[in-house]
């Protein structure tokens, strides 16, 4: 067999190790870093794969020692990880690597010089994670930039969202651009550093029994749900100007689409497989104000039962009447020779039913059936779970066993990650920080990709807008309104249940 690819080591999963690096992080006190970024560091670095010669500087405006801020990170690791034992010897010399700097990044005239000595005496792998609202990514790039700590080959990482619309992304793009070559700044989205979500292209690429059938000539449509049981809670304040639409669907849900729409890449280097990803996004056609009530629902959760408790109304958490949506579902179509004809229906939202992320491939009904069965005779459906439970199924009917005729089951055939894999599922941050210090651009989103992604984005905000789109209520913990059922209703479809 040809291998035109990436080669990968066989065998069980190696941290192999990279050389020491620098990495600041701005932000530091703020819940990503103590939350996502300090625990994924600390884990890879127990796994051996981080020297312990790195150095891993907080920066943050908040006047702290850095003994204090190791023991912030301790305490906040304790308090997102509660059933990971924590072996106080091996979190002290953990805490050697990280320091801390006091300082208003985002400030002009600000000193730099504290985290100038902090990085001198080592010429090594530079890197500078924003972990920061994006209103301050321009202003903290060119200071980095006029404190002459770009040093060769330093890299950048953006957190989502790059702005909250085409026009204040590209202002972003181009300012961080202004400093940071393209190829210097990773911008994260986090979903493509999931096992499950690497999978799709093993799964559809690396096996030759479904590119002949992933098409519209033989699959009906394509379902994404993204569903999450929590509400919009100490967040509120952010969440209520972006929206499910902005904090969602703009990057986690469209980079899914793509992964499942595009075409083969010829290889697996980053910009070939970000240049078919950016086709499809290309081809989704536009939503607006005439069809924008058709090819789309909005939801706010109110009160109602949820994560074993009662919980409160988005409104109430967040101390104000609003009219964002906290769930959105969206009809989207690929105008492509390969999608032509079969949609993809895209949901997600908050205090939602359970949480579980979950693509579905419906093939298309058979063209004639033999037995009358029409509970048990069902499409066949490509389950892919990405979380919990990660999994592919491979819905099918079949003979019912034993006498009684020729009675019909609709049975999964099941690859369950659980039971045929013994690893342990990384935090997708754990592999996002590694592929940023080994310059690995695969899992992050071009510039084009990000403002391809608005454009469509910007599209539907604008249709609601103009259309006055009502948000629909929906009660917390439930599958969102019901008017996202009618959606697919009208389409003579139905969100996929499970069996
Ligand atoms: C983030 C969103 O990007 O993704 C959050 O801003 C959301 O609102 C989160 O909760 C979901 O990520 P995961 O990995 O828990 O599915």
């Amino acid at each position: 067999m040809k291998n035109t690819g990436v080669r990968a080591p066989a065998g069980p999963s190696q941290f192999v190790p990279v050389s020491a690096f620098d990495l600041v992080v701005f932000g530091a006190a703020g819940d990503l870093s103590l939350r996502k970024l300090i625990p994924s560091l600390f884990h890879r670095w127990r796994d051996g794969q981080i020297p312990d010669e790195s150095r891993i500087i907080g920066v943050s405006r908040s006047e702290m020692s850095e003994g204090a801020f190791r023991a912030l990170a301790l305490e906040s690791f304790r308090k997102f990880h509660p059933a990971e034992a924590i072996d106080e010897g091996e979190w002290s010399a953990f805490g050697r690597l990280l320091r801390y700097v006091r300082l208003d990044a985002a400030a002009q005239g600000a000193d730099w010089s504290p985290l100038a000595s902090a990085l001198a005496g080592e010429t090594r792998q530079r890197v500078f994670y924003l972990a920061l609202a994006p209103s301050l990514y321009g202003d903290v790039s060119r200071n980095i930039g006029a404190a002459g700590l770009r040093s060769p080959g330093a890299r950048i990482v953006l957190e989502k969202p790059i702005g909250k619309d085409l026009e204040s992304a590209r202002a972003i793009n181009d300012a961080v651009g202004s400093v940071f070559a393209e190829e210097s700044i990773f911008r994260i989205d986090h979903y493509l550093g999931k096992e499950t979500v690497q999978n799709l292209i093993v799964l559809r690429f690396m096996n030759s029994l479904f590119e002949p059938v992933w098409n519209a000539n033989a699959i009906d449509h394509v379902e994404i749900t993204v569903a999450e049981s929590i509400g919009a809670g100490g967040r509120a304040d952010y969440y209520d100007t972006a929206g499910a639409l902005r904090d969602m669907v703009q990057n986690h849900l469209l980079q899914l689409l793509c992964l499942v729409a595009m075409e083969p890449p010829l290889d697996l280097e980053p910009d070939t497989v970000r240049d078919e990803k950016i086709k499809v996004m290309r081809a989704l056609r536009p939503i607006t104000a005439e069809n924008v009530r058709k090819a789309t629902v909005r939801g706010q959760y109110g009160k109602g039962a949820s994560d074993g408790g009662v919980a409160e109304s988005y409104e109430a958490e967040l101390g104000r009447p609003s009219r964002t949506e906290t769930f959105v579902a969206i009809k989207a179509n690929i105008d492509n020779w390969r999608w032509k004809g079969a949609p993809f229906y895209l949901r997600t939202g908050k205090r939602m039913a359970s949480r579980y992320s979950e693509i579905v491939i419906q093939f298309k009904e058979i063209a004639h059936a033999l037995i009358d069965d029409r509970r048990a005779l069902q499409p066949t459906r490509m389950v892919i779970r990405l979380q919990p439970d990660e999994g592919v199924k491979l819905l099918l009917v079949t003979k019912d066993p034993g006498p009684g005729g020729m009675r019909l089951r609709y049975v999964p055939l099941n690859l369950s990650y659980a039971e045929h894999f013994e690893a342990r599922y990384p935090d997708a941050y754990e592999r996002l920080l590694m592929a940023v210090v080994r310059g690995d651009l695969a899992l992050f989103m071009r510039r084009d990709e990000v403002e391809a992604a608005w454009k469509w984005v910007d599209g539907i905000l604008g249709a609601w807008a103009e259309d006055a789109t009502p948000v629909h209520p929906y009660a917390a913990g439930t599958d969102g309104p019901s008017q996202a059922a009618m959606m697919l209703d009208r389409d003579g479809r139905s969100w996929f249940d499970g069996v």
